[in-house]
């Protein structure tokens, strides 16, 4: 199988599991939707490849931030949102892991990343924010930081911008007009990507479809 391995500490584990599982002789070909996960997965032995040698996927496994209607997402509470994306689109099928606290009825409620060119922030930042009010957006918009309170980098050598709405309602309509503005590379919505979630709570796992 060619699996995309995901970002977060919840994927954490699933990369911890499957480096046992390889250890004990089972045959896989992974891409990391991070350098993160990629430094992990080396550690435990996990054979990794990339997209330009391997451009299609069977699978890909990620966490994720909130699960809506339909297991519309919001991810990049990591900051690896572009890379997660390109690895889930060239997947035949992506699963979410997540605990219950990520079930929402409505997305929004958690920020939404959204990964912009460092050239032109502060424009990029003027229309995300126009784009906002026309989306009946709660509050404001921060540019993350690091610890050291400088701006988060991506993998990708971008910025990130999380945008409060409190609830989105229209996710398709948002996601096409945050992808017009030209300095945003990409953003945290995943719509129509994830096929099934795994859902740990108290009385065990439950499995929602698409
Ligand atoms: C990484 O950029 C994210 O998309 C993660 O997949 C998401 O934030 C879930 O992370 P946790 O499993 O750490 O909650």
């Amino acid at each position: 199988m060619r699996l995309g391995l995901g970002t977060g500490s919840t994927a954490r584990h699933l990369v911890d599991l499957l480096g046992a599982q390889v250890a004990a002789g089972f045959d896989i070909l992974c891409v990391s939707t991070s350098e993160a996960t990629a430094t992990q997965a080396r550690s435990l032995g996990i054979p990794l490849t990339d997209l330009d040698a391997t451009p299609h996927l069977d699978l890909t496994i990620d966490g994720a931030d909130e699960i809506g209607p339909g297991l519309a997402l919001i991810k990049g509470g990591g900051g690896a949102l572009l890379r997660e994306k390109i690895v889930a689109a060239a997947s035949d099928r992506m699963i979410v892991i997540a605990d219950r606290s990520k079930l929402v009825e409505t997305l929004g409620r958690f920020p939404l990343p959204i990964e912009v060119n460092i050239f032109g922030l502060g424009a990029s930042r003027r229309a995300v924010e126009g784009v906002m009010a026309s989306h009946g957006a709660a509050a404001g918009l921060r540019l993350r930081l690091d610890a050291g309170g400088a701006p988060f980098t991506t993998d990708g050598g971008h910025y990130i911008l999380d945008a409060l709405f409190g609830r989105i309602s229209a996710p398709k309509a948002l996601s096409a007009a945050l992808l017009e503005i030209p300095g945003v590379v990409q953003h945290g919505l995943f719509l129509d990507l994830c096929d099934r979630a795994y859902v740990a709570g108290p009385d065990g796992v439950g499995i929602y479809e698409a």
